[in-house]
């Protein structure tokens, strides 16, 4: 039997994975590929983290089965992971209203939060920040959600208009869920101050509404805590909040689809009964999780010695694309392109919007061979010392039109 006529019209290419695959089949030898958040060192290459390496060469050694892990991952994993997130004293690790669900990465946790919450009724708006990671209206719409978005930055798409944010919140209805980037907000890399993630904590309060936090970046901003103040902000007393966090950049394990839900319910009572329902999520989709990138988390975050080496390898990736920042400012500066570029490197994490038409967009890829995306989205810790002039010269021809 043929299938149905629809099947056969093709779908549109992913906004950003399109990209990437139209930058893999460009013949021309000096092309850069800013797009995908990925990271890369100098040498234009993302590598295996030494102590990725130093875990695989341990869990080789001990490896005896191959057996189906449990549908929420190995408890060792999730209570790491808990910990790493909310922090190790936290009340609401303490007093166990906070459970965590090992994930196929990051999209694998929010598309978990998305099924839970559509499953047991708990919501059915989702309001996301305009611009967002593309992904994001795309994978709430296809679990059935209504999407609504928020105002995020002012015009100039370098700092966040806070009033007509919170405003837009305000008119939210109670028990819709608002979609939050934990840190390293992408694709704009401006993230909110201390004292506007207690406002939106005290909007979600009032409006009873239910934060789910996107946190694909911890540790790439400031660090693993301060990168998590903001959403431990919102773990007040009682409150409940969803966190989806992703090992795919913070660790360089991207293929092995490692990510995590975490639920923080009112009670411990209420946290139990919400994982019943997250496994039920998860066995209707895709049954139980891959065992060996939560394998190799679990073995460098649970071994003292291995966890300091870690933090600092994300140390050195962290700094690096903060040092590229303030080098692509200089590089812009110093070719005199209009505008004003000094926000760049107070940004956060690896994205920064260049605010360009589709036209320069297009003539970038066209004429230049440099592939950013949407509205000149890019990929800041994709700049090597080879390509950043090359860069920077073809933004300022294209913007001098
Ligand atoms: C904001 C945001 N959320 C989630 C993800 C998903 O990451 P993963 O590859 O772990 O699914 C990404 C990856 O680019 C992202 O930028």
């Amino acid at each position: 039997m043929a299938l149905p006529s629809l099947a056969r019209v093709p779908a549109p290419p992913d906004p950003i994975l399109g990209l990437a695959e139209r930058y893999r089949a460009d013949p021309r030898p000096n092309k850069v590929n800013l797009t995908s958040g990925v990271f890369v060192d100098d040498s234009g290459t993302t590598p295996i983290l030494a102590t990725v390496v130093e875990a695989e060469r341990r869990l080789a050694a001990a490896a005896a089965s191959k057996l189906y892990r449990p549908i929420d991952g190995e408890l060792a994993y999730r209570e790491l992971v808990r910990a790493l997130v909310l922090g190790e004293g936290h009340e609401a690790v303490a007093s166990g209203r906070a459970l965590a669900t090992q994930t196929p990465g990051g999209t694998g946790g929010l598309r978990v939060a998305a099924d839970l919450l559509r499953q047991t009724g708990s919501g059915s708006t989702v309001w996301m920040s305009e611009p967002t990671w593309p992904n994001h209206p795309q994978l709430f719409a296809s679990a059935g959600f209504k999407v609504r978005s928020y105002p995020y930055t002012d015009p100039t798409g370098r700092r966040i208009d806070e009033a007509a944010m919170l405003d837009a919140l305000g008119q939210a209805s109670p028990g819709d869920v608002v979609l939050l980037h934990g840190c390293c907000h992408n694709p704009t890399g401006v993230d909110p101050s201390a004292d506007l993630w207690r406002r939106i904590g005290d909007v979600v309060e009032e409006r009873r509404l239910l934060p789910l936090v996107d946190l694909a970046y911890q540790g790439f901003g400031d660090g693993l805590a301060e990168d998590a103040a903001g959403l431990r902000e919102l773990v007040r007393p009682g409150a409940e909040l969803l966190v989806s966090t992703s090992f795919s950049k913070t660790f360089s394990l991207y293929a092995e689809r490692v990510g995590a839900l975490i639920v923080v319910a009112r009670s411990a009572e209420d946290a139990e009964a919400a994982q019943t329902n997250v496994k039920a999520a998860i066995r209707t989709n895709y049954s139980n999780p891959p065992a060996h990138g939560a394998d190799v988390v679990r073995t460098i975050l649970s071994d003292p010695e291995l966890r300091a080496r870690w933090e600092q390898e994300l140390a050195a990736m962290r700094n690096r694309i903060n040092a590229n920042r303030g080098d692509l400012v200089e590089a812009l500066d110093a070719r005199r392109i209009p505008g004003d570029w000094s926000a760049i490197a107070d940004q956060r994490g690896m994205f920064a919007l260049l605010g360009l038409s589709k036209a320069q967009v297009d003539r970038l890829r066209d004429e230049f061979a440099v592939y950013v995306v949407g509205a000149g989205r890019i990929n800041v810790a994709g700049f090597t010392s080879s390509n950043l002039s090359p860069f920077a010269d073809a933004l300022a021809k294209v913007v001098a039109g």
